[in-house]
């Protein structure tokens, strides 16, 4: 990406878009933020407008600063707001099917030279480019969460990927301040291929019995040095979401190896999706609640 002000459209404004908005406005981007729930886009303005003025409060970010990426950030719920977007980040549900939908939309929308990158988590980029008629500008930017803070960006390149909008895409990455790794268009790509796998087998573990959900999390932090335990982790990311990859990798991959744990099922199907939902393998409400499996 050059100097002059680009903008950048980021759809779906839940934790992973919201997080992408921020950091593109702190970068010096005119950003615009979209999700087609409304709600979404609400809690999303109000928690960047806070997250801005816990920045500037920590004295990390100068007040003009602040107050400058605020100004280059708007909401909306019109997609026809994307015409003049330079580079669109899509972050909504990890849905092929859906993103598709999107992504097919968007290329009749926004301008010829636009690219279209996508934050998916495991599917594959190949077959979101296969909905539009611009392959080589689709590309994969998985931002790790929360997207502000994470230092790394996994580029994916899709068969048709051009070499330039890779260029690109690897500037803007840089320019956000994130070290990339690039990987090749495979289920789940380098870190969630390596990743949720383990999720799944602590899952397993804990289904089966052999530990409670703090002394699995207490081993794997104290014994192999993770911050974070898997299941806390888990809850972090999101069920639903570790759900859906555990599914996109045994289906691409076809080994019943990546077959997902059915307790994680369970927890989804009962609408236990971690943080986000109060409740996941950990309860963050304040009254007890009982567990499945503890
Ligand atoms: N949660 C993580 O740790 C993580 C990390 C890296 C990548 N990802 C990926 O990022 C994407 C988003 O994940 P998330 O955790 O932010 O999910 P989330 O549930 O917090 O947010 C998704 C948002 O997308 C919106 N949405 C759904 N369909 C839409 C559509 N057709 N148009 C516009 N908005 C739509 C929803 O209203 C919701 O606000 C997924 O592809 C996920 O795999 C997630």
């Amino acid at each position: 990406m050059g100097e002059t002000r680009e903008t950048i459209g980021v759809i779906g404004s839940g934790q992973m878009g919201s997080g992408i908005a921020q950091l593109a406005a702190i970068s010096g981007f005119d950003v615009w933020l979209h999700d087609s729930d409304s709600g979404a886009l609400q809690r999303a303005s109000e928690g960047i407008g806070a997250a801005l003025r816990k920045l500037v409060s920590k004295g990390k970010l100068s007040e003009l600063a602040g107050t400058d990426a605020l100004n280059r950030l708007r909401c909306t719920s019109d997609l026809e707001d994307f015409r003049h977007a330079d580079v669109i980040i899509e972050a909504i549900i990890e849905s092929e099917d859906v993103k598709k939908k999107l992504f097919s939309d968007l290329d009749k929308l926004v301008k010829p030279s636009a690219i279209l990158a996508s934050n998916t988590s495991s599917i594959s980029i190949t077959r979101l480019a296969s909905a539009t008629r611009r392959p080589a500008q689709v590309i994969g930017m998985h931002f790790m969460n929360p997207p502000p803070v994470m230092k790394l960006i996994e580029i994916v390149r899709g068969a048709d990927t051009s070499e330039a909008v890779f260029s690109k895409i690897k500037a803007l990455a840089e320019r956000f301040g994130k070290t990339v790794i690039c990987s090749n268009d495979y289920p789940g790509f380098i870190v969630n291929r390596i990743l949720m796998p383990m999720i799944n087998e602590a899952f397993h573990a804990l289904y089966t019995g052999v530990a409670t959900k703090e002394d699995i999390d207490t081993g794997m932090k104290l014994g192999t040095n993770h911050p974070m335990g898997p299941l806390e982790l888990a809850d972090f990311i999101g069920l639903d979401v570790c759900l859906s990859i555990m599914k996109v990798l045994h289906h691409g991959l076809g080994d019943s190896r990546y077959s997902p744990c059915p307790l994680l099922v369970q927890y989804v199907d009962a609408g236990r999706l971690g943080r986000k939902k109060g409740i996941g393998v950990y309860s963050y409400k304040k009254e007890p609640v009982k567990m499945l499996i503890s």
